[in-house]
Formats: structure tokens, C-alpha cells, sequence
């Protein structure tokens, strides 16, 4: 499928089907995404919410965050588990402060310099705050895109992680980005399942290697028990 059409039917399919309510969807600033997408690296959507909610009342910028004590940080973290992410998140808020002048980069290599963001959270900020080009391959994309290409392999692979970013990039658009890598998290989330993805609700389906060499339950390839 070319890049071009790929990206059209993906967006028509988001602004469908997809979520337009989460409350980091409202006013995403590179501080606010950048939050939202440290809580959600290890936990649903649904406990994050309250947590995220709290947590911009309590440090509304960066600024805030960054001068704020760090028991009363790791407070704001209590219940969410992985607690170094919030020691991370803590760390990227005092660079930014210092090295940045409080003001994000707006470019995924400056992104990526900041403590705790890798290529993923980079081109989320990219794509959800600056509405700008930033692929991104999380577990939703890896699964989704390893059916739809029938790539074969253990998707956290050296090698498949390699065909995967190729893939996320030659598949991203210029424009629309915001709404081009929501509707990609969201396919993933919503139809593309781990367990029977609701392929008859896709906009793919006639194009994915998986469902139309019925390989749905073998990709991506089982992690060996
Ligand atoms: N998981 C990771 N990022 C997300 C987002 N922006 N919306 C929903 N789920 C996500």
C-alpha cells in the first residue's frame, strides 16, 4: 500500500473510530504529552487518567515540576508502579529547566537528549504536541504493523525493531500528525487486539498479510514459552 493512501485511510478511520476525549487529547503541550506518555508506558489508559488528571493540578509546567520536592513527586506517583519513571520524569523537567531555558526542543534530536525520553516519546511529542513528523513504534504499532507487513520474528527483535522504525517512518506523513499517530495507538488499542482483533471493523483488512493469509493467531510471532 502506498505511503500517501496509507496515511489517508488511516485518518479517515480515526476521525470514525478513534478517541478524541482522552483528557490528554485537550491542550497537549510538549509538557502535558510528555507526562501522559511516561504514565501510559506501563499502565492502561483507565488508571492513568486520575493520575494524569492530578498531576498537571498539582505541577502545571514544567517549571513546577521541576522545583517541586521530590517526596512530594513520588507522592503524586503513589499506586502507578515503575517508580523510576517518575524519578525520570522529575530529571527531564530539571534538564529542560537548565539546559533547555524551560522551553521543550522541538525537534526529535533535541527531544531525545532529555533524561528518560527515547525515539518513542520523542516522535510522540513530535506528533501529539507540535503536530509535526514524529513516528512512533510502541507495543500497539509493533503488533498492528507486524500483521498488516507479515513480519515474521519476535517483534521486540533486534532485527524486526529495525524493519518496524523503517516502516513507521516511510509510513508517516508531513502533515495531520496529531491525528495520524493517535488513529495509530488507537487501531492498535481498539481493533488490532492481541486476542480477536475485530479485523471486520479495519480499513486494512483486505491489505493485511495476517488476516489475508489467515496468520491473525501467529502474528506477531509468540514470544517462545
Ligand atoms: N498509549 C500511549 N500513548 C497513548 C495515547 N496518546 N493515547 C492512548 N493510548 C496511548
Amino acid at each position: 500500500i502506498p505511503a500517501p493512501e496509507f496515511a489517508q485511510r488511516l485518518l479517515e478511520w480515526a476521525a470514525e473510530q478513534g478517541r478524541h476525549d482522552l483528557p490528554w487529547q485537550i491542550d497537549a503541550t510538549p509538557y502535558s504529552v510528555l507526562v501522559s506518555e511516561i504514565m501510559l508506558q506501563q499502565t492502561q489508559v483507565a488508571t492513568v487518567i486520575p493520575y494524569y488528571q492530578r498531576w498537571l493540578k498539582s505541577f502545571p509546567t514544567v517549571e513546577i515540576l521541576a522545583n517541586a520536592h521530590e517526596d512530594q513527586v513520588m507522592a503524586h506517583w503513589q499506586g502507578l508502579g515503575y517508580y523510576s519513571r517518575a524519578r525520570n520524569l522529575h530529571k527531564a523537567a530539571k534538564y529542560v529547566l537548565d539546559s533547555c531555558n524551560g522551553q521543550f526542543p522541538n525537534d526529535l534530536k533535541g527531544l531525545e537528549a532529555i533524561p528518560g525520553v527515547g525515539r518513542y516519546t520523542a516522535g510522540a511529542v513530535m506528533s501529539f504536541a507540535y503536530d509535526n513528523f514524529g513516528p512512533i513504534v510502541d507495543g500497539n504499532v509493533r503488533r498492528l504493523f507486524c500483521r498488516l507487513f507479515g513480519i515474521d520474528g519476535l517483534p521486540t527483535s533486534t532485527a524486526v525493531t529495525k524493519t518496524l522504525w523503517a516502516l513507521a517512518e516511510h509510513y508517516t506523513p508531513q502533515t495531520r500528525n496529531r491525528n495520524f499517530a493517535q488513529g495509530l495507538l488507537d487501531m492498535g488499542a481498539t481493533l488490532c487486539t492481541p486476542k480477536s482483533p475485530k479485523c471486520e471493523r479495519c480499513c486494512f483488512a483486505d491489505d493485511c498479510i495476517a488476516k489475508t493469509q489467515d496468520r491473525v493467531t501467529e502474528l506477531p510471532t509468540p514470544k517462545p514459552k
